[in-house]
């Protein structure tokens, strides 16, 4: 049987793995920005073509990251897909 204690400090680390993975995504889509700057300023066609591998690799971790906090955190997946829904694409 779960003490009052356990199921808090659950909620508390669930709350902290939730935020983690917010922070996450940031530092995903900061390397995305850094890397695609990068690509910009080289010529070299052997780095662009690892640079750009790469980019796309934290492309991917942002994906699996949105599916973390989508697991953890029902609410976000709702109002993401929310967004989405009212982003018009014409
Ligand atoms: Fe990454």
């Amino acid at each position: 049987m779960k003490s009052i204690f356990n199921i808090l400090n659950n909620q508390s680390n669930n709350y902290s793995t939730i935020q983690n993975c917010r922070a996450d995504i940031i530092g995903e889509l900061e390397a995305i920005i850094q890397y695609n700057a990068h690509l910009e300023q080289t010529d070299n066609e052997k780095a662009k073509e690892t640079i750009n591998d790469i980019m796309l690799e934290e492309m991917v971790h942002v994906g699996q990251l949105f599916g973390l906090l989508f697991y953890l955190n029902p609410e976000s997946k709702t109002q993401f897909e929310k967004g989405l829904n009212e982003f018009n694409y014409s």
